[in-house]
């Protein structure tokens, strides 16, 4: 082998035409011409055509028939110009090819589980393996297989041209890359912290960081000035498709320099940022992330049918309700009466959580719809101009008591309604900056930050104590916005210790949590700390926007699946006694070790000796739960059936399972979590021998299913 004279094989040009070069990398394609072979050579910067050819080596060609995908070669060979009409656009390398006079195999390849080339050997041949077409959960199974893929491989270039290009600008402007803990203590973000056990300190554990934002706000302390950090954060929280327990925040005290980044990708934002207030984002589009690409903003039209005679409106509105809705310009002709009534009134809207919705066309400059009657003529024509409507447009209304529910209905209904008339342009990007968030919410268990306890209020003379007063603050946080996705979010930061105290009390937390929680933090406050702001951009999210990628899990090297798992080394996974013994987690031998595990299984449940009887009432409140009617007969009998459950569960704790290691499944684990094993070549033929066709080691079967 021999590294130091490698020409990598996207870099084979024009210049080396006549001369040798030594090649390696991965076999991507293989074309049998009968008595002549060719491949496709694969390495990271490209693929280059290789050709062997008995009458220019006879050495190299018997061992090249034995070939299979993604072998592992080395060549030498003479760079020569292609024929004229046998050039491939599809490659930088098309109009040249290697006549091969030595190789060394350097290592084989099983057959693969799916096929990797995505390069035709001919050009117009067409290939199917886009990553779309492939099921993602093979995908991530086999991720190191997956990333071979030149399409693959351009987004993490990409990732890294764009972490290159923040570490260029923060450099410029004089921040430092300081590395925080990991092994930390919790950092309230709204999410549930992962935590690792110690061993030292046995019942003792650290919580992995949800971001890195009381370690930065202690680098301010510290008077390092200007901080940035490409940060990794985990969070235990319910996943969403541009959600994953761990993922990588760009960290940092600055907004300058979104635009930039996103020029990477070749696209141009718009500068500067527009700014919208919480409150108008909320009451124009619904949410605190609108997507800004297009309009058909809300509209409220209460006022107008204070009075109406149609009753629907009118006692909503009595009870305090709201009746607000957008405006689909000159979609009259798309959205058919059909459609509006039979899809969107009765299936999408209720899908959103509506109950249902109003929906009026402009047709021969008059309002037209099932329920127009109900309203008077001027009701109406207010109705026209509060929402501008003209000839050809369709009003759609949503109308409920709960004013959280009519925004969150519209704001769904309006980005379904532009995707489906095609309202949002491919290449649009809208940024904008959310402001004036309230401090706070009320959530089920009491007032909740609304971003995190160390934002600024709007002012700090409030009385911690009255829940309403709380509820009117404002926050100094700001969110970035990009086509209705939350890219980033940040604030100013407290930086008195009374104002931090006031809002930690705010929050309910008594002077011991207090302490435990973040004593270490309101110590720091004592020595004198700077006023100070900063911000957090989701990197995975932003450079996904960038590439365009439908998720973010396509530009992380190795992304946990949709229900938190990873395919490829199937974490989390159980841990042996042993290990749980030596973290004081679970003690594995002697009969006390039986009790401290049965201690901990049955703290929060019933004593395991008691017989445990469910009541009717329990009965009724599961069956209301599942929207269940039982009779009282049915009742007595889920009675019995469930108790008896139980009480079978509260037997299972008394087994002696103190040598059973832990499992993943109940059953017997064969063929439950089968490894992947190549099936012999043989049996394969002999499973597949009335197959029509076949290519190499692939046998061609009819396609059956579609998409
Ligand atoms: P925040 O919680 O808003 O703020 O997070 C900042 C940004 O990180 C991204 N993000 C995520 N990306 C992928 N998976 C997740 N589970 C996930 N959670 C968040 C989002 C989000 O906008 N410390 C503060 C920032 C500050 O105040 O400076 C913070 O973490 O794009």
């Amino acid at each position: 082998m021999n590294w130091k004279e490698r020409t990598y094989c996207g870099d084979v040009n024009r210049r080396h035409i006549g001369s040798d070069v030594v090649l390696m990398g991965w076999v991507d394609a293989i074309r049998d011409h009968g008595h002549i072979l060719f491949i496709h050579l694969r390495d990271v910067q490209g693929i280059v055509q290789a050709i062997f050819d008995p009458n220019i080596s006879a050495d190299t060609y018997q061992p090249a028939l034995e070939l299979r995908h993604e072998d592992v070669i080395e060549i030498t060979g003479m760079v020569a110009q292609r024929a004229e009409g046998t050039e491939n656009p599809n490659l930088a390398t098309g109009d040249l090819e290697v006549f091969v006079r030595e190789i060394n195999i350097l290592s084989k390849a099983n057959p693969l589980p799916f096929q990797i080339s995505e390069k035709a050997m001919v050009f117009g041949e067409e290939i199917r393996t886009s990553p779309e077409s492939l099921d993602e959960e093979l995908r991530l199974r086999y991720r190191y297989l997956d990333m071979r893929r030149p399409s693959i491989q351009r987004l993490f270039r990409k990732r890294h041209e764009v972490v290159q290009c923040i570490r260029e600008i923060l450099e410029e402007r004089r921040f430092i890359e300081v590395e925080t803990p990991f092994l930390t203590k919790s950092t309230p973000e709204g999410a549930r912290d992962y935590l690792v056990p110690s061993r030292v300190h046995q019942g003792r554990f650290y919580a992995l960081p949800q971001s890195p934002q009381l370690f930065k706000q202690m680098l301010m302390m510290g008077g390092m000035d200007r901080y940035f950090q490409i940060a990794r954060c985990f969070r235990d929280e319910d996943l969403r498709p541009n959600r994953q327990p761990e993922f990588t925040q760009l960290d940092l005290e600055a907004s300058f320099m979104t635009c930039r980044m996103f020029r990477v990708g070749d696209i141009q934002l718009p500068r500067p940022f527009p700014r919208m207030t919480y409150q108008e984002a909320v009451s124009r589009y619904g949410t605190d992330r609108p997507d800004t690409r297009f309009g058909m903003t809300f509209e409220d039209v209460t006022p107008i049918l204070q009075d109406t005679n149609y009753s629907i409106f009118r006692d909503i509105i009595q009870k305090g309700g709201l009746v607000k809705g957008f405006c689909v310009k000159g979609q009259a002709h798309v959205l058919s009466k059909n459609v509006l009534q039979n899809e969107y009134a009765q299936q999408i809207v209720p899908s959103f959580g509506g109950s249902g919705m109003t929906w009026m066309k402009v047709v021969n400059g008059t309002l037209e719809s099932n329920i127009v009657q109900f309203f008077s003529r001027s009701e109406r024509d207010r109705i026209m101009s509060c929402f501008d409507a003209e000839e050809g447009d369709v009003l759609l209304m949503i109308a409920d008591t709960s004013h959280k529910l009519v925004h969150s209905v519209l704001c769904d209904l309006r980005l379904h309604v532009a995707k489906r008339i095609g309202l949002i342009g491919e290449d649009a990007y809208s940024p904008l900056w959310i402001t004036d968030f309230p401090l706070f919410e009320l959530k089920e268990d009491g007032i909740q930050s609304l971003h995190h306890p160390f934002t600024m209020p709007d002012r700090t003379d409030f009385d911690p104590k009255n829940e309403t007063e709380l509820l009117t603050l404002r926050s100094r946080a700001y969110d970035l916005v990009v086509n209705g996705e939350e890219l980033g979010g940040g604030s100013i930061r407290i930086h008195t210790m009374d104002v931090q105290r006031k809002v930690f009390d705010a929050l309910g937390l008594s002077s011991e949590e207090i302490e435990s929680k973040f004593g270490f933090f309101l110590k720091a406050f004592e020595y004198g700390t700077p006023p100070h702001g900063g911000l957090a951009l989701g990197l995975d999210r932003m450079i996904a926007m960038i590439l365009k990628t439908p998720s973010i899990r396509e530009v992380i090297a190795f992304p946990k699946n949709r229900s938190a798992l990873c395919p490829l080394t199937r974490a989390p996974s159980p841990a042996s006694p042993h290990q749980l013994e030596e973290l004081g987690l679970f003690k594995g031998s002697g009969r006390d070790a039986k009790k401290t595990v049965k201690e901990h299984v049955t703290a929060d449940h019933r004593p395991s000796k008691e017989k445990t009887t469910i009541t009717r009432e329990e009965v009724q409140h599961v069956a209301r739960l599942a929207r269940l009617k039982i009779s009282e007969s049915e009742a007595e009998r889920l009675q019995k059936d469930l108790s008896a459950v139980l009480n079978h569960f509260d037997t299972l704790q008394e087994l002696d399972t103190r040598d059973v290691a832990p499992m993943s499944h109940v059953l017997e684990l064969k063929n439950v979590w089968r490894e992947d094993q190549a099936h012999p070549a043989d049996m394969t033929e002999a499973l597949l021998r009335n197959a029509p066709d076949r290519e190499e080691t692939y046998f061609k079967v009819p396609r059956i299913l579609e998409g």
